[in-house]
């Protein structure tokens, strides 16, 4: 089987998506969907994460260095999808159901239907072009009390079912399609 040599590029090699939440400047949630994301060592575990262009989520953690991820399951795939693809800049983006909490360490809203809740502070900002990567500590993990129980790693994801993503499409963590980007909002009451 030989290779063939592409412009960068990353289909096929799926990935974890989660819903950033921040605050604006009148302490306003909004959530966007983001995909470019993963950890790093400093002595514990962080996570490192990338942003492209300006969007509203990256100007409110710009100015508060805080947010949340929260990590998205099939049963937040219709709202994630609306929230990956409307801009924080629409007025009425937020006005989806949501149930929103607060973290239990830094003032960041978290979602209360996503089982992981990750809460983040920028510890620093790398600028390239028009893209920013962010090294953040994770000053509090919050993990549904179901996530504890006695099943094996495999029931406990199979019934939590975190959604990856790749080629413009969303996969069930078994692998199925569940539609290309924008299809899933459609399901959504208007
Ligand atoms: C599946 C999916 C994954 C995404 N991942 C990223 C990402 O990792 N980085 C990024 O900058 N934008 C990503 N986006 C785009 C943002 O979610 C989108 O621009 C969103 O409107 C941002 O919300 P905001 O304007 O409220 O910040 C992704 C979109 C989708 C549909």
């Amino acid at each position: 089987m030989g290779k063939k040599s592409l412009k960068p590029y990353n289909d096929y090699c799926p990935q974890t998506l989660f819903l950033y939440g921040t605050y604006d400047e009148d302490k306003k949630p909004d959530f966007g969907l983001f995909c470019w994301f993963s950890y790093f060592w400093h002595g514990e575990m962080g996570v490192m994460c990338s942003i492209g262009g300006n969007k509203t989520t990256l100007e409110n953690i710009k100015r508060n260095k805080i947010f949340s991820a929260n990590l998205v399951t099939e049963n937040l795939l219709s709202v994630a999808d609306h929230l990956g693809t409307v801009s924080g800049k629409d007025p009425n983006k937020m006005n989806v159901e949501l149930d929103i909490g607060k973290g239990e360490v830094l003032d960041v809203p978290v979602l209360n239907d996503s089982p992981v809740n990750f809460e983040l502070e920028v510890m620093d900002f790398i600028y390239k072009h028009d893209g920013t990567v962010m090294l953040c500590k994770i000053r509090n993990v919050l993990q549904d009390d179901s996530l504890s129980s006695n099943e094996t790693f495999e029931e406990k994801l199979m019934r939590i079912a975190p959604v990856k993503t790749t080629c413009k499409h969303y996969f069930s963590y078994t692998g199925k399609d569940l539609g290309g980007w924008g299809e899933p909002r459609k399901n959504l009451k208007d």
